[in-house]
């Protein structure tokens, strides 16, 4: 058999053997068989020893062709299996347009929490910082620091979990106050809003929670007055319950201010004729506040006689409550779905 017959054979042989091959794993292996280092060529140039040296170049010619041909096989090959598996995939993975898309849920923010935020954001508006501080404290901020010293009978309006004689669970966000009181080196002007969670021992019922959300600000500085206190809270009222909104306030106590005053908002369901959710009265009592008491300033280490301060105090669930006629404050810690998603 003549070379070139050897070689039309060697290749007819892998064009056979390469069209068959359905992986390019097992391609690599057919490769080997002929082009590789062991491979059919090899054993072919061992040929050309014995040849005429007349005949070489003729015979590396026809090999290198031969070669060439069966590597144009494997090329072939190797895109045919690769096109033949993105086909497959393409049919196993198709989409279907026509089917219903999946809804997805897009959470919302605790109505709790969008109420604080809109409080904060028009208090920051008018200036004011908003200030946290720890849910566990020390009496002296919660009570002393704030007119209340120990044995105190208004110490009763707070029940309190005490943790240690000396440790607390905060019982309303006040102790916010003391702090920034304490830690203005300058003790100069304030104004901020402390919202956050406070606890009193309490037995819960559809009104009553050992824990519940608190909002509370003070603002000191040379000239405020009870009018300031009254125009801040009319603006909040009507923010909080609509343009339409008056406000009125009844002498009350609270050991940390003086004068006190409990503040009614003009009822925004029956707009002050009265209704259930008013009582009949027209009104709606919906926060304690006042001039802050020049001991709770004293104390703090600002001179009462240059600086005067309001404060002002409200919880969170009854303005949530009020506004959209909830009556029940378990519903805000039970995290029914069905509860959150109402208020958007
Ligand atoms: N700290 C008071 C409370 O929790 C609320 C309040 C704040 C009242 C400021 C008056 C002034 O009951």
């Amino acid at each position: 058999m003549s070379v070139k017959e050897k070689l039309q054979e060697l290749i007819s042989e892998a064009k056979e053997k390469i069209s068959l091959v359905q992986s390019v794993h097992e391609l690599n292996d057919v490769k080997a068989k002929y082009l590789g280092k062991k491979g059919s060529f090899q054993e072919i140039m061992k040929l050309m020893k014995d040849l005429p040296n007349e005949e070489r170049p003729m015979f590396g010619k026809l090999t290198n062709e031969a070669k060439q041909v069966i590597t144009n096989y494997l090329i072939d090959q190797k895109q045919l299996i690769e096109d033949a598996k993105v086909n497959e995939q393409l049919r196993s993975e198709t989409i279907d347009v026509t089917l219903p898309g999946r809804s997805f849920e897009v959470g919302k923010k605790h109505l709790l929490t969008q109420i604080k935020e809109e409080l904060e954001d028009l208090f920051i508006g008018m200036g004011y910082s908003v200030m946290e501080g720890p849910e566990i404290e020390i009496d002296e901020y919660n009570f002393e620091k704030l007119n209340l010293p120990k044995n105190h009978p208004a110490r009763d309006m707070q029940d309190t979990f005490y943790i240690t004689e000396e440790t607390l669970l905060r019982t309303h966000t006040s102790p916010v106050q003391v702090r920034t009181m304490l830690d203005n080196k300058e003790k100069g002007p304030i104004k901020i809003v402390c919202p956050g969670k406070v606890f009193r021992r309490d037995d819960d019922d559809a009104t009553h929670s050992h824990q519940f959300m608190q909002f509370e600000g003070l603002v000191v500085d040379e000239t405020t007055s009870m009018a300031d206190l009254k125009g801040t809270l009319l603006v909040a009222a009507r923010k909080l319950f609509g343009d339409k909104r008056e406000i009125r306030l009844r002498p009350s106590y609270f050991p940390f201010t003086e004068p006190s005053v409990e503040v009614d908002v003009s009822c925004h369901n029956c707009n002050g004729k009265g209704c259930n959710i008013c009582k009949g009265t027209g009104w709606i009592e919906v926060l304690g506040a006042g001039v802050v008491n020049n001991n709770v300033l004293e104390a703090s280490g600002y001179d009462s006689t240059k600086y005067q301060a309001f404060a002002f105090g409200m919880g969170v669930e009854r303005i949530a409550m009020l506004k959209y006629g909830i009556n029940d404050i378990r519903s805000f810690y039970t995290n029914d779905i069905r509860f959150n998603k109402q208020f958007k």
